[in-house]
């Protein structure tokens, strides 16, 4: 391993400076991204919130002149986005543009630009460049709040090492994972719901988003402890609940109480899970995924969560590259 020094830079961000707030906007799959990096900045202290782009143009939210307006978007042409960046730099915010392509309309017009470099994405369903919206939201984050303190190097050493691990695990996950069997036994059921907590919460929202996209059938996303407060009306023993969980922090054991919530009701748990949660004993069937530094957990969960979209949408023979009445990049709002 190369000695550490406990700072990030990305080339091409060598003229900006740390913000004092952030807003994200993205849409589908680079929406849950934001989620998820938006978490990534409010935990080191800068105040974050991710918008739906289509939203946020009718509704923005005030700026201050240290405010960084940051669009997500893995084509960099998404109407929705490319539109709440323009109102957001009418209105004098500095604008950073997360994206795959480059040279896209959203590249070249944001006053930064970091890309993703995940290579083409053929399929209309997002898929890797999520996982790449994470991992980059990840050195963004310990690049923009480099305040040099002591609590940001460690923070940085302790995450550069996992993410370095990363594409390994991946790899294991892909080639070790018991998806296929496990959708199997979930055929022809009337819904299909998925729950996470914190930063499992995106994954959690982009695990039933990829599961409808490709399979068509009903799927929703929920913060675990929102089920409570109206959506556990829907669950019965034909509602298979995916439940992300891991480590044994007070997040998990929450999740864990939802767990049994649901399993109360007769659903069958399906849980995506490290070897450190005590989900298990509760789930009736584990999709396991390799230990890792938690801010990382959630790209592995995600990944058993697309495979069990794609066994799924497989079993039912749908096409999965091309899901019907969708379209990779979205020109109108
Ligand atoms: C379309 C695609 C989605 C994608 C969304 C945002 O709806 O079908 O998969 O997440 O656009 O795309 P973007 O290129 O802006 O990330």
């Amino acid at each position: 391993r190369h000695e550490l020094s406990g700072s990030v830079s990305l080339e091409e961000l060598s003229d900006i400076d740390s913000p004092g707030s952030v807003q994200l906007v993205a849409c589908g799959t680079s929406y849950h991204a934001a989620l998820y990096v938006a978490r990534l900045f409010r935990a080191r202290g800068v105040p974050a919130q991710a918008h739906l782009a289509s939203e946020y143009v009718t509704a923005p939210a005030p700026f201050d002149s240290d405010s960084l307006l940051i669009g997500i978007t893995q084509s960099g042409e998404t109407a929705d986005t490319l539109s709440a960046l323009r109102e957001a730099q009418r209105r004098g915010a500095s604008t950073l543009a997360v994206t795959n392509v480059v040279g896209s309309t959203a590249a070249r017009e944001c006053d930064h630009v970091v890309y993703i470099r995940a290579g083409p994405e053929i399929g209309v369903a997002a898929t890797k460049t999520f996982s790449s919206q994470l991992a980059t939201g990840n050195l963004l984050v310990e690049r923009l709040c480099a305040s040099g303190t002591k609590r940001t190097s460690e923070s940085t050493r302790e995450l550069i090492p996992a993410l370095r691990d990363l594409p390994n695990q991946l790899q294991s996950v892909i080639d070790n994972s018991t998806a296929k069997s496990v959708v199997e036994e979930y055929v022809d059921y009337d819904a299909y719901f998925f729950i996470g907590r914190g930063l499992h919460r995106p994954v959690a929202l982009e695990g039933a988003l990829k599961f409808k996209e490709i399979t068509y059938e009903h799927a929703e996303g929920f913060a675990a402890g929102e089920l409570k407060h109206g959506p556990l009306a829907l669950v019965t023993q034909r509602t298979p609940i995916f439940a992300v969980v891991t480590g044994n922090g007070e997040r998990a054991q929450k999740t864990i109480s939802n767990i049994k919530e649901v399993q109360a009701r007769d659903a069958p748990v399906v849980a995506v899970t490290d070897e450190q949660s005590e989900v298990r004993r509760y789930a009736n069937y584990t999709l396991e995924i390799p230990q890792t530094h938690p801010r990382i957990a959630p790209v592995l969960a995600n990944t058993q969560l697309q495979l069990v979209a794609y066994h799924m949408a497989d079993r039912m023979n749908r096409s999965i590259d091309k899901p019907r009445n969708l379209a990779k990049s979205v020109t109108v709002e």
